[in-house]
């Protein structure tokens, strides 16, 4: 038996099929938050067990991890941008959340933790300088971002080159999620020395797919855009668009974390999980809006950025196929028709402008 927490959620969901699919019992512990599940009932397949409680309650966690083998660890709250203001929130689910369910394991050994991790404790992507040197410490300067210099700089102004980033990266946590994320990550694999369970950080990218909560406005940009063409309107691009990001399909995501459960040489590691492919983000908004048969609803530029944002990051995905036997079966443009006929399906409500005026409202948009 499996333990998946935050498994009603979008990737907990993939996964627990993934599960069923290679023949595991699944057990589910989620407290289904208003935001990413409104009033829905949560659909999970017949024979799932699911218990509805709160990551950072110790006798629902003991109870759940009972006759346990291997724990998947997604329970979280997601968005960058909202854990700059619920910032008791943000650390008290994911940090405190992670150490409730550590402690619980002292007694209630499994033989293998996965946690999920992000690509935003990277913060920045790895670049390379002018001459071909590797800068794993890229930051962009308030005043470029604000004059509009949107890409990160050496010194002398030259752009850096984005190439694609792997785990030997220097974290660099510049929002309340990312430093929750890499509480969480750093947690289990202190623990799984200390104790007798393996332990093994998934870094995931931008993960895309079917069953994105899409009136959820933290949820990531596909969504967001997505909720948008729906409703008829533009997509509403920070930046100037040109930003690039790796979207990984969330069944590729799945496949990860089985066989991050799996594998041997994984115990202990921190990988990355993502398509190993960049995308711009404008180009994204407009691949999607013709999937979704509406090409006329091009990309508003805003020409503002969001504060906190990186610039680009997309994986390398080396140590995944090493260690895993991974590699991604579902690209991007071959996932949008998928995507947009399921967004159609979707009632979504729009809630963008909400999330911007939040944001505004905080002086977190330059
Ligand atoms: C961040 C986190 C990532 C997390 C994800 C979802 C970082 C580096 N990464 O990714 O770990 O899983 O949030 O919470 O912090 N954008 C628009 N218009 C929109 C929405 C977004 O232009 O309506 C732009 C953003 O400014 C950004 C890009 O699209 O440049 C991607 O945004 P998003 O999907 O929200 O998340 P990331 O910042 O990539």
């Amino acid at each position: 038996m499996h333990l998946v927490t935050g498994g009603c959620g979008f990737i907990g969901r993939a996964l627990v099929g993934e599960l069923l699919e290679f023949g595991h019992e699944v057990r589910v512990l989620d407290n289904l938050i208003d935001q990413v599940h409104g009033d829905a009932e949560p659909e999970l397949p017949s024979g799932v067990e699911l218990i509805r409680g709160d990551i950072r309650d110790k006798a629902v966690v003991e109870k759940a991890l009972d006759g346990v083998e291997g724990v998947f660890h997604l329970a979280a709250e997601v968005g960058v941008g909202q854990s700059m203001y619920e910032i008791a929130r943000y650390v008290g689910v994911n940090e405190l959340g992670t150490a409730v369910l550590l402690e619980a394991l002292i007694d209630r050994p499994v033989r293998r933790l996965v946690v999920a991790s992000s690509m935003s404790v990277y913060g920045e992507g790895l670049y390379t300088d002018a001459k071909g040197c590797v800068v794993g410490k890229a930051r962009r300067r308030p005043e470029d971002i604000r004059s509009g210099a949107w890409d990160p700089r050496e010194g002398d102004g030259q752009p850096l080159k984005p190439i694609p980033t792997d785990e030997t990266k220097p974290v660099d946590l510049a929002s309340i999620y990312a430093l929750s994320k890499y509480a969480q990550e750093r947690a289990c694999l202190i623990f799984g020395e200390a104790y007798p369970v393996e332990t093994v950080a998934l870094r995931l990218f931008n993960v895309f797919g079917p069953g994105q909560a899409l009136s959820n406005p933290y949820t990531g940009v596909l969504a967001n855009f997505g909720s948008r063409l729906a409703n008829g309107e533009r997509p509403t691009i920070f930046e100037d668009g040109r930003q690039k990001r790796d979207f990984v399909h969330v069944r590729d995501v799945a496949r990860g974390f089985r066989l991050a459960m799996e594998a041997p040489s994984a115990a202990g590691q921190v990988i990355n999980i993502g398509s190993g492919r960049s995308y711009a983000i404008a180009d994204v908004a407009e691949m999607l809006a013709c999937a979704m048969g509406v090409p006329e609803l091009s990309p508003e530029i805003l020409s503002r950025a969001r504060i906190g944002d990186i610039r680009h990051c997309f994986a390398d995905l080396s140590k995944a196929r090493e260690l895993l036997g991974f590699s991604p079966q579902h690209r991007l443009e071959d996932s949008l028709c998928e995507l947009a006929a399921w967004i159609r399906a979707e009632t979504s409500v729009d809630r963008g402008a909400q999330m911007r005026s939040e944001l505004e409202a905080r002086g977190l948009v330059t």
